[in-house]
């Protein structure tokens, strides 16, 4: 799920949770759920579909005015769209009620111990688990407690058995006056009213009632009534959250602040690469895709791999024919979607045809997985949107879990699709035995590494974002690299492309002097991406050769280049320089400052970067 809104209002409750999950909705919309609380019963009401179903429901099947409500929009992790598997969850005989952000990695283990115990469930969500988990702690560990403070207790209690992330909102009708959350590694924030407080997954959900907020700290609880906060950690011992103002505009709120979705989602990085790693390996450092429900066997004869997908996402193919290659030793291809079928391309039952797609609807990857299937190959799609048409239609899924994409250009889901094909490729070795465990172990850290080190980039993008600006007016930009550089370049190009409307193109560095090269002339902006200095052979003097050829000729360089290499500074005009990873790594850090590059340049043209012209998130035609 994605965004969580509770509050315990002088407003009627249900008024104040529609609203904020009306702002909230962008974080998700498969399903909406709300529940209120009045003294000995809760009611609730579920709805697939958008936002809009829930408040048709709700004016069909009204609820009673009360203080106290949660409501939830998800993004489907675990269990498809359905009305069963949206929040609330009701235990404890209806009496307790469940929202949830994040994924329970333990789930599973903890629901046998509860089916063991009798408890029966009606969804297929983590959040049940956590739900029954709650009740069952409220009612029998805690058998001898009165009402008051029974509930933060179970709450501290089950977070301590909870792995994973995880944002939870549990109301009792024992109390229906409190509401009791809990968060590690998933957003959750207090709005603190007048007689009434709040909380959300973001201060979008209540800056129409507060501007005063307060950000919890990992592994907290903060339980609230209309005339308390009250905040512990796990345990029980008091602790204390971050007091703010909120100055952002109701409108800028939903973005985070920022000023598009672009800037929210190329800052969201961090978070969408770590959300994809979660709960994919185990602390031996082994992957555990059992997720993927194929046959490891089937997997095992494979000898062939086709990857399909479309723009950016077949940039994401590209990287991961470098890893799988690599790590596999299966020969991989990678190939636009819509070209696919129409070359009658030859595979058979060994053959494993993994797509690429954000949205899960694009046509042309669909209409390629079904040739695809027809042909008789085992299909894997790696996808973004739970409960869509090409994972539906896929033998298995692997989901990237970036949360919903809004701008039209995309940037998070492309770093969320590097990442789980690397996942793929890893586990694809691992069955295969093809490499040590130990190396697996090492990737494995190496990849745990990366959102501190995107967050970095982020944090030094002032200089580059100037660049930028001052390049506003320029006509053409071009952008070369070399191994999994090469489709680096062709994604800054496409970013370029797509929302500043300036003629951009990708090469593959070491294919410029066999023509691109009589492009260069005085003043061409020229990006080039550098591998590291650290990696094989002697691709970094190859790259570092083709930068002086193009400047020899006019070209200004701009060079994205490994923190310590100092050899490439004689040939830049600027440097930016990215933390150091291995090698097959490094798309997931040199992209992020060409996406930077492209927003800052577009909004400074004065664009609407989210939704640039002629162009549609979602591409259903073919
Ligand atoms: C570029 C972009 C498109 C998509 C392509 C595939 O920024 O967003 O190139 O990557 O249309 O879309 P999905 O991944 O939804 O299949």
């Amino acid at each position: 799920g994605r965004s969580v809104d509770g509050g315990i209002a002088g407003h009627s409750a249900l008024d104040v949770v529609l609203e904020g999950l009306r702002r909230l909705e962008y974080r998700g919309y498969d399903s909406a759920g709300v529940a209120v609380v009045s003294k000995g019963a809760i009611e609730s009401r579920k709805k697939s579909g958008k936002l809009s179903n829930l408040i048709a429901e709700l004016e069909a099947h009204p609820l009673p005015e009360t203080v106290t409500g949660i409501g939830h929009t998800r993004w489907a992790t675990h269990g498809g769209p359905t009305d069963r598997n949206a929040h609330p969850h009701l235990a404890d005989g209806g009496k307790l009620a469940v929202i949830h952000n994040g994924i329970i990695e333990n789930f599973a283990e903890l629901k046998l111990e509860l089916l063991d115990k009798g408890v029966t469930f009606l969804s297929e969500t983590d959040t049940e688990v956590a739900a029954a988990l709650l009740a069952d702690i409220y009612r029998n560990k805690l058998a001898g407690d009165t009402a008051e403070g029974r509930l933060t207790r179970a709450m501290e209690l089950a977070c301590q058995r909870l792995e994973g992330a995880f944002t939870l909102l549990a109301v009792h009708a024992d109390q229906p006056d409190v509401v009791v959350a809990a968060r590690r590694n998933s957003p959750l924030v207090v709005g603190l009213g007048e007689g009434e407080n709040f909380l959300g997954s973001d201060v979008s959900g209540f800056i129409d009632y507060t501007r005063r907020a307060v950000e919890l700290g990992q592994d907290q609880i903060v339980t609230i009534t209309a005339e308390t906060v009250e905040i512990t950690d796990f345990f029980g011992n008091p602790a204390a959250g971050k007091e703010y103002h909120v100055d952002w505009d109701p409108a800028s709120a939903e973005k985070g602040g920022f000023s598009s979705f672009m800037e929210k989602e190329i800052h969201d990085q961090p978070d969408a690469v770590a959300q994809t790693l979660l709960g994919r390996s185990d602390i031996n450092g082994k992957l555990t895709l059992d997720e993927l429900r194929i046959d490891p066997a089937l997997l095992k004869q494979v000898n062939k791999i086709i990857v399909l997908a479309c723009g950016t996402a077949a940039y994401a193919g590209m990287v991961a024919k470098y890893a799988i290659e690599n790590w596999c030793r299966i020969p991989t291809e990678v190939e636009l979607a819509h070209e696919f079928r129409y070359r009658d391309p030859i595979l058979d039952a060994n053959t494993l045809v993994v797509s690429i797609s954000q949205s899960g609807e694009t046509m042309d990857t669909l209409m390629a997985v079904r040739y695809a299937r027809e042909q008789g190959a085992k299909t894997i799609s790696i996808c973004n949107t739970n409960g869509s048409t090409i994972p539906r239609e896929s033998d298995a899924v692997l989901y990237t879990h970036a949360g919903p994409e809004i701008a039209v250009a995309s940037t998070k889901a492309f770093l969320a699709q590097i990442t789980a094909a690397y996942l793929l490729g890893l586990y694809l070795a691992q069955l295969r035995g093809n490499i040590f465990s130990g190396q697996i172990k090492d990737v494995l850290a190496d990849l745990n590494k990366i959102p501190a080190k995107i967050q970095k980039i982020l944090d030094n993008a002032g200089p580059l974002r100037e660049l930028a600006r001052s390049m506003a007016n320029e006509k053409s930009v071009l952008f070369l690299g070399r191994h999994v550089g090469y489709p680096v370049a062709l994604e800054g190009a496409l970013k370029l492309k797509e929302i500043a409307y300036i003629h951009a193109e990708g090469f593959a560095a070491g294919e410029l002097k066999h023509g691109p090269i009589a492009l260069i002339d005085d003043g061409q902006p020229v990006f080039v991406v550098v591998p590291s200095p650290r990696g094989r052979d002697s691709l970094h003097a190859k790259v570092v050769s083709n930068i002086q050829e193009v400047r020899a000729r006019g070209a200004r360089t701009l060079v994205i280049a490994e923190e310590g290499d100092e050899a490439v500074k004689a040939y830049a005009e600027y440097v930016f320089y990215v933390p150091e990873t291995p090698t097959l790594l490094m798309p997931l850090l040199t992209t992020v400052p060409l996406q930077i590059f492209a927003a800052e340049l577009a909004q400074a043209k004065g664009y609407d970067v989210d939704q640039p012209r002629n162009l549609a998130k979602s591409v259903t035609v073919e």
